[in-house]
């Protein structure tokens, strides 16, 4: 094995483009100067239209939870009460940052491994007409579920006025995403999934009736305070030095999504979940997730007669490929493989032959180039017979 060949299959971080790479690695300027406001200005429509809104997606310096943790301080009054939808354990994290801030929080628990059912939503919200906001998860990360917002904003909005708050953190940029068409008051993800960064960017837009809010608000916050940071937007700037070298690849990345289209690069996220999965029912493996609730990022897989974490070892010890395990109350039970961001169709079929020899080091019976043979079969059915 090539000493420093690390084949990055997690669901985030995940690899970075070549060009994205250059892009950061352009010497460092000054963060009041022209070139950063110019820089700015380039990204800020860029931004608006993978997030599928008119309004301005403020940029933060943080990490993915920095952006959750914004939407709560923001959005959320003290003493409001709060409905978390935890599908997983990012539904979970949004538990925990409600709880610091001591906001009385109801949960709606769904069976980790499936997505929420917006019925359940509408009947939980008539019966706590209390509620002022509402927190889900777009892609929850550690089960490959991709929960259907745009029916749960549908849903909360016929029978509630609370607030719709989305962690889209693992799929913006590799899934379809209308915020202001499906009723999303505040959306927020991160820039080391879909969008082929390294970490430290977290993104976040709110709709007008959030902005309202978020003025009104009288929750302290400084760092997080949305309103600073849109005032300084509107004049391409940021309240606090960014992180310019993240910004500069920034620019890069939405450039490659804009080149290839956005809807190809969400149709090229579906082809690879599709052939993920093929590989792994062709071997009677079991997925974690149905095929309709399965997310274009991330595939879990829920092996039955093998270990998962002694398969991971194997994998990274044999290929360099690492695939992240369960979190939380599926640890040690499944493992996640990401295809999302700079992956391809190729990367999805390196990974999967590599696959099939690691099932039979760890002695699993399998017909080597059964699951390979279906994910190039799903290829040929989606791509090649389409054209
Ligand atoms: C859905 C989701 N939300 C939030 C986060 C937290 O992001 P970070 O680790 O960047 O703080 C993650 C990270 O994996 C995630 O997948």
């Amino acid at each position: 094995m090539l000493a420093d060949q690390q084949i990055l299959r997690i669901p985030g971080p995940t690899p970075i483009p070549p060009s994205v790479q250059r892009a950061m690695a352009q010497p460092m300027i000054g963060h009041r100067g022209q070139s950063t406001s110019d820089l700015i200005s380039r990204i800020r429509p860029k931004l608006k239209r993978v997030f599928g809104t008119e309004q301005e997606v403020v940029i933060l310096t943080g990490s993915g939870t920095a952006g959750l943790e914004t939407a709560v301080v923001n959005a959320v009054a003290p003493g409001e009460e709060v409905l978390v939808i935890v599908t997983g354990a990012f539904g979970d994290r949004f538990v925990k940052i409600c709880k610091a801030y001591h906001i009385p929080t109801h949960v709606l628990q769904v069976e980790w491994g499936k997505a929420v059912n917006p019925d359940l939503v509408r009947e939980f919200l008539k019966e706590h007409p209390g509620i002022k906001a509402v927190l889900s998860t777009y892609c929850e990360t550690s089960t490959g579920v991709l929960n259907p917002v745009k029916e749960l904003a549908a849903a909360i909005r016929e029978v509630s006025e609370a607030l719709v708050i989305v962690d889209g953190v693992s799929c913006v940029g590799g899934v379809e995403t209308k915020m202001d068409e499906w009723g999303i008051d505040i959306l927020v993800t991160g820039s080391q999934k879909a969008f082929m960064l390294p970490a430290g960017l977290a993104f976040a837009a709110a709709s007008e009736r959030a902005w309202e809010k978020i003025e009104a608000n009288p929750q302290p916050r400084f760092y997080l305070d949305l309103k600073s940071h849109r005032k300084n937007l509107e004049k391409d700037a940021t309240p606090f030095t960014p992180a310019l070298s993240i910004l500069f690849g920034l620019e890069q990345a939405l450039d490659l999504m804009e080149e290839e289209g956005l809807e190809e690069v969400y149709a090229r996220h579906t082809l690879m979940m599709k052939m993920t999965r093929a590989a792994f029912e062709a071997h009677d493996i079991p997925l974690l997730t149905a095929a309709a609730d399965a997310s274009p990022t991330v595939t879990a897989v829920r092996p039955d007669d093998f270990d998962a974490e002694a398969f991971r070892k194997v994998m990274k010890a044999e290929f360099g490929i690492s695939m992240a395990g369960g979190q939380q109350q599926l640890a040690g039970e499944i493992f996640r493989i990401g295809h999302m961001g700079y992956c391809s169709a190729a990367d999805v079929l390196q990974i999967i032959s590599a696959i099939e020899i690691g099932l039979m080091k760890i002695g699993k019976k399998i017909e080597l180039g059964k699951g390979t043979g279906a994910a190039q079969q799903t290829y040929l059915n989606e791509r090649v017979e389409q054209q």
